[in-house]
């Protein structure tokens, strides 16, 4: 039986070789992620890839970027990506998404907007009918009043924990934040769920990815199979 990280693998290699010379490439956060980053730099060492630029989407994964040798830029000295490769925690069938189960929502936000491909890789268990369905939604908030944005998500019918990390401290986000994962069950709507969140002072991003995937991968015990936005 082929386990869930030889899955991810596989996923992360076949996004990675879709991945042209001269291309501006986002790098996502995550364990399916990191496959698709070490693609690259195999791909730039042989030389099979040349003039690639990487904008990484955490401090994670630059430093990881950065030991393997890829070239890295920013937003601001190009501000258009050509392709973005990331993981994702749910995918539903019309290729929404939560993300951030890594923590890096915002900033893989912020490089998905800036994409003109965002190709998402998972393995089969990520599929999901409704979003909600096994996970809860990353939220990212400022430190300050956070007690009232919990109180927010609680209203809307959220059960709510402020993330910690294994030994018991308070994760905090590449921008200083924290993270409330909301917890609301099967969503029916999930955008409408979005724009409220988006709305709301305090919150700076939520993990609800509405119409910026353009293709998953999705890696089964069968093979891969992929999943286009039409
Ligand atoms: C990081 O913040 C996330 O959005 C990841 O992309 C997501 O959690 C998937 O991670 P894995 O590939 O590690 O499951």
């Amino acid at each position: 039986m082929t386990d869930l990280n030889e899955l991810k693998r596989q996923a992360g290699i076949y996004a990675a070789d879709q991945v042209h010379s001269g291309m501006v490439v986002g790098l996502g956060h995550g364990s399916t992620a990191i496959h698709a980053v070490r693609r690259i730099a195999e791909r730039i060492q042989s030389g099979d890839l040349r003039d690639i630029l990487g904008i990484p989407c955490s401090a994670q994964v630059e430093a990881d970027a950065r030991a393997l040798g890829i070239p890295l830029t920013t937003l601001e000295q190009h501000s258009v990506i050509d392709l973005t490769i990331d993981g994702a925690d749910e995918v539903d069938p019309n290729l929404e998404l939560i993300k951030g189960g890594g923590g890096a929502l915002t900033r893989e936000k912020i490089v998905a907007q800036a994409s003109q491909q965002e190709i998402i890789i998972v393995d089969h268990s990520k599929l999901v009918p409704a979003l909600g369905t096994g996970w809860a939604i990353p939220i990212e908030v400022i430190p300050f009043g956070y007690g009232s944005q919990q109180a927010f998500l609680e209203d809307l019918g959220a059960s709510v924990k402020v993330r910690q990390k294994a030994d018991g401290s308070t994760f905090i986000t590449d921008q200083g934040n924290i993270i409330l994962d909301a917890r609301f069950g099967p969503l029916p709507d999930p955008a409408a769920l979005a724009t409220l969140l988006k709305a709301r002072t305090g919150i700076v991003e939520h993990g609800l990815f509405i119409g910026l995937a353009t293709q998953v991968i999705v890696a089964e015990t069968v093979g891969i199979r992929m999943m286009k936005r039409s």
